[in-house]
């Protein structure tokens, strides 16, 4: 299996009190035709919890996590850091832009630690920002976007290093119904072409409908 969560749990410690979020969560992943899952549940039920230990941005309470045969929760930062680069792509639920830098300058940020020429770095970038119609917009700051186009920059930031998991956190919330559409034809292309597996934490029914799973978390475990 590609990804294998095995009894994962996670709790928060707030004011010494523990306070338990995933009870119990084991799921596998394999490399599908097709991949793109779902997470579904109610505000509060874990869903960027879990996407942030499936990221490597966070630690499991107890439980094992390995991708492509990594054991990620017992590796140390700088390993981690590298196996993020080469293995994940992350769409934050708030952006998390770099407020100095333009659209642009967001988006080939993680090409610049790469031994990448700038005409590579510089191709990659201009087909995302074609693809994803952000053209007019890449010498603004973030402060200077919609919320729109700063998804979809976001977006195209996660997928520039050719991510084999993208792990996207409500990606749609800001867009309209033609950009949905826009960014899930790609993914359903990624999928297919480069064996892509998306994770989408969604309550859009639109994405739903261009998935090849559906997950639920409730009460801490997945449904
Ligand atoms: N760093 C933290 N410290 C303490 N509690 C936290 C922390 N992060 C999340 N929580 C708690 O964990 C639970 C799950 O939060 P999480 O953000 O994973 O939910 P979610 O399903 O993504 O919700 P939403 O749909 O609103 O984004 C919530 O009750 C939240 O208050
Ligand atoms: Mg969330």
């Amino acid at each position: 299996m590609y990804i294998e969560l095995q009894n994962i749990t996670k709790s928060y410690k707030v004011a010494k009190q523990d306070y338990p979020v995933l009870k119990g969560i084991s799921l596998s992943i394999g490399i599908e035709q097709k991949n793109i899952i779902v997470l579904q549940g109610s505000s509060g039920s874990g869903k960027s919890t879990l996407l942030n230990l499936i990221g490597a941005l966070d630690k499991p309470t107890a439980g094992d996590i390995y991708i492509d045969g990594h054991h990620i929760n017992k590796m140390n930062d700088t390993a981690l850091t590298n196996f993020r680069f080469s293995h994940i792509g992350f769409v934050f639920q708030h952006f998390n832009l770099i407020p100095v830098l333009s659209a642009y300058e967001n988006i080939e940020y993680p090409l610049f630690k790469t031994n990448l020429s700038k005409k590579e770095r510089h191709e990659r970038v201009d087909k995302l920002v074609d693809y994803l119609k952000i053209s007019a917009v890449i010498k603004n700051r973030p402060v200077n976007l919609s919320g729109g186009q700063q998804q979809r920059v976001a977006i195209a930031r996660s997928l520039i290093n050719n991510p084999k998991v993208l792990l996207a956190d409500e990606p749609t919330a800001s867009l309209d119904l033609d950009n949905t559409k826009l960014i899930m034809d790609l993914l359903s292309h990624l999928s297919v072409q480069e064996k892509l597996i998306s994770i989408i934490a969604t309550h859009d029914p639109i994405v739903a409908e261009f998935s090849s799973n559906i997950l639920k978390l409730q009460n801490g475990v997945l449904v």
